[in-house]
């Protein structure tokens, strides 16, 4: 599957807004984990590595940052700054976090939970897995 923005169910109401995510029916996948990223000082980047097997949903609960991936092939720029959209990342993808407003919160679903194994951090070599 292809990294994609994926819209999320929005309901306007004057008392405030209310969007939602169902697992399996918004997003492609069974939710095992939830992590967020806050309170990152400005000018810091998160990320810079891949997942082997994860696939992931990245959501601006608020504040806006931008997410640069890499498919081994060429880099793909998005910038999340609401949060009734997200962007839906397959596995095998580089990705890096940059460019966080003050304040920003982001809420990333996993379909498994944490495992160091999984990582690859060294550019290189993802290329050299994503190539042949
Ligand atoms: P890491 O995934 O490298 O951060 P980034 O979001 O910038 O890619 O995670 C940083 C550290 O946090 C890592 O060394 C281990 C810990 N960690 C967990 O224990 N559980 C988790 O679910 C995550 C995402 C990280």
């Amino acid at each position: 599957m292809e990294p994609r923005i994926i819209h999320l169910p929005k309901f306007l109401d004057d008392r405030g807004n209310l969007s939602f995510i169902e697992e399996n029916n918004h997003i492609p996948f069974s939710i095992e984990r939830t992590y967020w990223i806050y309170d990152v000082p400005g000018g810091e980047r998160r990320g810079g590595h891949a997942y082997g097997n994860l696939q992931e949903f990245i959501v601006a609960l608020s504040g806006s940052f931008d997410v640069v991936l890499h498919d081994g092939d060429k880099e793909i720029r998005f910038h999340l700054n609401r949060s009734y959209y997200g962007l839906y990342i397959p596995k095998m993808m580089w990705r890096e976090l940059e460019n966080f407003s003050t304040n920003s919160l982001a809420m990333i679903l996993a379909d498994q939970n944490y495992d160091e194994n999984d990582y690859i951090r060294n550019f290189e070599k993802f290329t050299r897995i994503k190539n042949g």
